[in-house]
C-alpha cells in the first residue's frame, strides 16, 4: 500500500475512488456502533468511518487507535450523508468508508490537547516541542514562512542578486551585541565568534565584484531576549554597489511587497519616509507605530515666563515640554491617570502632568498655577477639545519624547487603536552617526563603525561631531523595527576619521577589521546594504506574538532550549581537549 493523497487533499473529485492515506489519529469517536477516526496529515484532515457490519476485522484494529497513532488506512471516498456535512472542514462534504487498517506506531498519551486553541503553557509547548509542531496552527506558520522566504529569494534573484555564502565560524562583527565564542581546538587559546551579522563579509563581496549579494542567514547575538529577539535570528541580508540609499530602499520595498503578496496582503509602495528627529518629537520613538495618531506636540516655548516654576524652569534651561493629546479622555478614570503618572515616573520621568479639557478652561492639579492665557495657548497649541486629556513631560529632549511615546504606545493598546489587520509601513532616515557615551566617556557610532556620513554633513565631524547624520535607514512596520542598513563608508580617509571619533586605535582597528580596512585599499567601489529580520516579519504577519511562535525550535527567555536541553555541561575530556577550565562563580556550585 502506498499514499495515494494527503488526508487534507481528499475532495468530491474523488468520490467512488479508492485511496490510501497516511497520518496520525486527530480523534477516536465511537458512534452507534461505528468508529470515526479524524486522520490528520500536514494538509488537513478527513473523516474516515469503520463499519463493523462490513469490514469486521478493519473496525476491530480501527477500535485500537487512540490519539496520535500514526496510520495507514485504505478506503473508498464517498458523500456525506446528507444532514452530516461539516462546513468547516476543507474535507467536510466527503468521508473515506475505511476498507483496510494499519497501526504503524502507536504513541504515549499526550502531555496537552492537539487542539490548536487548547490551553497549554509555553514551557510545555518547548519541552515537547515535536508535538506542538505537529498542531495545525504551527504547521501553518511553518509552511507559510518557507512560501515567503521563497518569495523574498524569487525576487532578489530576478532582481540579479546572487545568493552567497559567509562563515560562521569568524571573528567578531561589530553590531554591538556581546559575541557568542566557539574555542577553536587546533589553535589553543583561541576563539571563534559567530556573526551577529554577515555585514563584513558582505561589504568585501562588493569589493570582489559581486555587485548584488543576498542570503537569507542565521545571524548570533548574545543578548537580554525579549518577545522579539532571540539569540539566533534569521536576517534577510543583502548588499549593492555602485548604489545610493535611495537604491536599497527601493529593492527592500520590493522585496517586502514580494513577500506581503505572497501572504495576501496587497501592501502600498514607497513607504512614508521619516526623518529620525521628526520620529522622535511626534511619537516618541524611533519606531513609530503609524496605526493610529496621537501625536505628541512641542509646548516648551508656552512655558518660558510660566507662574509654574517645575515648566517655568524646564523651559529655561534647555529641556523639552512635550504634550500628548487624548481625544477619547473620558475613557481614562481619575486611577488611570494616576497609574499614568507612577508609569512615567517609573521610566525616569520626573512626574507626568495631565489635564482633562473643558470648555475654555482645563481640570488639573496644576490648573491653580496656570494663567488662563497659558491654558488657552495649551489647548490651541495641542488641538485639544472639550472631553480630551493633555498629558505632559517635560525633561531632557530624547528622555520627553521616549516616556510620552511609550505612553502612547500603552493608550493606544488601551483604546484599541491598533489594528493588527493594517500594515503600516515607514522608513527612519537621518539617524545621528554618533552618540555620546557617557560612562566610556567617548562617541560610539548609533549603526554601527562603517556607517558612511552625509556628504554635507563631513565638515561637522570636526566642527561637530554629534550633529552629523548618518546615511543609515531602519524600516519599521506597526511599531517594530524589521530591518535595516547604511550606505558605507568606502574611503579610507574618512574612515580613519571615524575611527578617531570612536576612540578606535590604529592597532585595535587592526586587529578587529584588518582584513576589510585592507580590501577597502584596494578599489573598493561605493556600496550600501541592509538587512530584513525574518523572524519579526513572519510574526507580525502570521499574528503571533512573540517570534518565538515562527522559530521551529527558539530559546527561552533564559537562551535555552527546553527539548534538547541546550546549554549543557560537557565531558571533562572535551574540555581538555580544548585547555578550557570551567571556573564557576561561588553562588552557583
Ligand atoms: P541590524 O542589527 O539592524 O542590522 O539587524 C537587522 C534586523 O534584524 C532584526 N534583528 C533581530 N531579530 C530577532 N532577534 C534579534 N536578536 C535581532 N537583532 C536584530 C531586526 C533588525 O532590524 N549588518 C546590519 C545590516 C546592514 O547594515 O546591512 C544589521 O545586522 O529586525
Amino acid at each position: 500500500m502506498r499514499r495515494t493523497c494527503y488526508c487534507g487533499e481528499v475532495n468530491e473529485s474523488l468520490i467512488g475512488k479508492e485511496v490510501v492515506l497516511e497520518g496520525w489519529v486527530n480523534r477516536n469517536r465511537d458512534h452507534g456502533g461505528l468508529t470515526f477516526i479524524d486522520l490528520r496529515d500536514r494538509e488537513g484532515l478527513v473523516q474516515v468511518v469503520f463499519d463493523p457490519a462490513t469490514d469486521p476485522k478493519a473496525h476491530e484494529i480501527a477500535k485500537k487507535a487512540r490519539s496520535e497513532y500514526v496510520l495507514r488506512i485504505k478506503g473508498i471516498v464517498r458523500r456525506r450523508p446528507e444532514g452530516t456535512e461539516n462546513p468547516k472542514l476543507k474535507t467536510g462534504n466527503v468521508e473515506v468508508v475505511g476498507k483496510e487498517i494499519e497501526i504503524l506506531n502507536p504513541s504515549l498519551p499526550l502531555p496537552f490537547k492537539m487542539e490548536d486553541d487548547a490551553e497549554v503553557s509555553e514551557e510545555v509547548r518547548l519541552r515537547y516541542r515535536f508535538l506542538d509542531l505537529r498542531r495545525p496552527a504551527m504547521q501553518q506558520k511553518l509552511i507559510l514562512r518557507h512560501k515567503l522566504a521563497q518569495a523574498a529569494r524569487r525576487y532578489l534573484t530576478d532582481e540579479g542578486f546572487i545568493e552567497l555564502e559567509t562563515p560562521f565560524l569568524t571573528k567578531s562583527t561589530p553590531e554591538g551585541a556581546r559575541d557568542f565564542l566557539v574555542p577553536s581546538r587546533l589553535n589553543p587559546g583561541k576563539f571563534y565568534a559567530l556573526p551577529q551579522s554577515p555585514q563584513l563579509f558582505k561589504q568585501i563581496f562588493m569589493i570582489s565584484g559581486f555587485d548584488r549579494y543576498f542570503q537569507i542567514v542565521k545571524c548570533f547575538r548574545d543578548e537580554d531576549l525579549r518577545a522579539d529577539r532571540q539569540p539566533e535570528f534569521t536576517q534577510i541580508d543583502l548588499e549593492m554597489a555602485f548604489v545610493e540609499r535611495e537604491d536599497v530602499m527601493e529593492v527592500t520595498e520590493g522585496i517586502l511587497k514580494a513577500i506581503f503578496n505572497e501572504a495576501g496582503i496587497p501592501i502600498e509602495t514607497p513607504f512614508p519616509v521619516m526623518p529620525y528627529r521628526e520620529a522622535m518629537d511626534k511619537y516618541g520613538s524611533d519606531k513609530p507605530d503609524l496605526r493610529f495618531g496621537m501625536e505628541m506636540t512641542t509646548v516648551t516655548e508656552l512655558f518660558e515666563d510660566s507662574e509654574f516654576k517645575v515648566l517655568k524652569e524646564a523651559a529655561n534651561t534647555g529641556k523639552s515640554i512635550k504634550a500628548l493629546v487624548v481625544k477619547e479622555g473620558d475613557r481614562l478614570s481619575r486611577k488611570d491617570l494616576d497609574d499614568l503618572v507612577n508609569m512615567a515616573i517609573e521610566r525616569g520621568a520626573g512626574g507626568l502632568i495631565w489635564a482633562r479639557v473643558k470648555e475654555g478652561s482645563i481640570q488639573s492639579p496644576i490648573a491653580k498655577f496656570l494663567s488662563e492665557q497659558e491654558v488657552k495657548n495649551l489647548i490651541e497649541k495641542t488641538g485639544a477639545h472639550p472631553g480630551s486629556v493633555i498629558l505632559m513631560v517635560a525633561d531632557e529632549w530624547e528622555k520627553a519624547c521616549t516616556v510620552l511615546g511609550e505612553i502612547r504606545l500603552f493608550l493606544g493598546k488601551k483604546l484599541g487603536l491598533m489594528d493588527e489587520d493594517v500594515f503600516r509601513f515607514c522608513w527612519v532616515v537621518d539617524f545621528p552617526l554618533l552618540e555620546w557615551d557617557e560612562e566610556e566617556k567617548r562617541f560610539v557610532a548609533v549603526h554601527h563603525p562603517f556607517t558612511s556620513p552625509m556628504d554635507e554633513d563631513i565638515p561637522l565631524l570636526d566642527e561637530d561631531p554629534s550633529k552629523v547624520r548618518a546615511k543609515a535607514y531602519d524600516v519599521v512596520l506597526n511599531g517594530q523595527e524589521i530591518g535595516g542598513g547604511s550606505v558605507r563608508i568606502h574611503r579610507k580617509d574618512i574612515q580613519e576619521k571615524i575611527f578617531n571619533l570612536l576612540d578606535i586605535k590604529e592597532e585595535e582597528a587592526q586587529l578587529k577589521f584588518g582584513f576589510l580596512l585592507e580590501a577597502l585599499q584596494y578599489g573598493a567601489p561605493p556600496h550600501g546594504g541592509l538587512a530584513l529580520g525574518f523572524d519579526r516579519i513572519v510574526a507580525i504577519i502570521t499574528k503571533s506574538s512573540s517570534i518565538r511562535d515562527v522559530i521551529p525550535f527558539p530559546k527561552t527567555q533564559k537562551a535555552q532550549c527546553l527539548m534538547t536541553g541546550a546549554p549543557s555541561e560537557v565531558a571533562k575530556k572535551q574540555l581538555d581537549e580544548l585547555f578550557i577550565k570551567v571556573v564557576l562563580p561561588k553562588t552557583k556550585k
